[in-house]
């Protein structure tokens, strides 16, 4: 029985998972609310409110899965990548109850968390490869076996939520934008022209810098014009030309590497386009698509215990010496 501790970007979240497959309880503390009117997250506030939660989130957790800190085998929590302020708070609140109820301590990488998300739902069968998609990763990670990561493709510059996100913001969406341009881009068509940044031959490094720009660009042409243009129609295209790319290069590498799963991963995950290609995609193939519930897609502590639990089996343990790491690597 493992708790896991999130508090990476804007949700202060707890959970209980046994066995590194089942959730026992799963509390998410949203803070959208308070960074919405600067339409962004601001580090420090989203400090502010991990430290006012924290205890809350954790105390509500172990309440939920009616178990005490004597049950818990383990503390997994969020050690980076994030926001380092939100960060710390996790990883402090992490450590501080490893060393009062003398329970091992495990630093988890957010990323992995998101992919582990996925044996909340499915087993995971080796090799697999997983498509992770989030506000500030966007990557393709091919994994032989438990715990091993090789990212073969990630983006150049902007995240797909980031970019998501940023045009979300031009065109006067609420933050994040992400589930806006999604909604949108059902009511409208795509029609509007806009580049895929496929990259060299053989690449599965993504690019969407390009494509915001462009976005961005048709927008202010048509305002200086003075011309009316269609928000669900430039929602739509934008969808289509980030879908296209990231569900053509994930096949792709589906196929290069022979693998037995694709699993998708991150808070983007949670985009009904991207979600329906793929499905549609892998529909009469061998490959199993594992898509997992939108409430796992998004930043959750359940993710964090999941992969926490294969680490700690695999005897894998960080020290009090711990702190929280904004760079660290998968
Ligand atoms: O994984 P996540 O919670 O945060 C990071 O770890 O970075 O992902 C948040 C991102 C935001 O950029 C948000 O706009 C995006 O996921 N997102 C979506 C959708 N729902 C959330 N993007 C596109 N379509 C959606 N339906
Ligand atoms: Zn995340």
């Amino acid at each position: 029985m493992i708790l896991g501790i999130e508090t990476s970007c804007d949700e202060t979240a707890a959970s209980v998972v046994r066995n590194g497959t089942e959730i026992v309880s799963n509390v998410v503390a949203s803070q959208i609310e308070s960074h919405k009117r600067f339409g962004g997250v601001v580090p420090e506030i989203a400090s502010r409110h991990h430290v006012e939660q924290m205890t809350i989130v954790v105390e509500e957790a172990l309440e939920k899965a009616d178990v005490t800190m004597d049950e818990i085998d383990a503390i997994a929590v969020t050690e980076g990548p994030g926001l380092v302020g939100a960060l710390i708070i996790g990883v402090n609140a992490a450590k501080a109850m490893a060393f009062a109820h003398q329970k091992p301590l495990i630093g988890v990488h957010h990323i992995a968390g998101h992919i582990y998300a996925n044996r909340l739902i499915e087993e995971m069968k080796f090799p697999l490869l997983s498509l992770v998609v989030s506000g500030g990763h966007t990557e393709l990670v091919l994994m032989k076996e438990h715990g091993s990561f090789e990212v073969i493709g990630e983006t150049r510059d902007d995240a797909a939520g980031e970019a998501y996100d940023k045009v979300a913001r031009t065109l006067g969406l609420p933050y994040p934008g992400g589930p806006h341009i999604d909604r949108l881009a059902h009511e409208g068509t795509p029609s509007v022209k806009l580049p895929r940044a496929w990259l060299e031959e053989g690449s599965y490094d993504f690019s969407f810098s390009g494509l915001k720009s462009a976005v961005i660009n048709t927008l202010h042409n048509a305002e200086q014009r003075g011309e009316e243009i269609d928000v669900k129609d430039l929602a739509a295209s934008f969808q289509e030309s980030v879908v296209e790319v990231l569900t053509e290069k994930a096949k792709r590498a589906v196929e290069e590497y022979d693998v037995k799963q694709l699993l998708l991963a991150g808070g983007v995950a949670a985009n009904k386009g991207l979600r329906t290609r793929l499905t549609e995609m892998f529909e009469t193939s061998d490959v199993e698509l594992v898509i997992p519930p939108l409430s796992l897609c998004t930043d959750n502590a359940a993710m964090i215990a999941a992969a926490g639990t294969v680490m700690y089996e695999q005897g894998k343990r960080s020290t009090l010496a711990m702190n929280a790491n904004p760079g660290l690597m998968l």
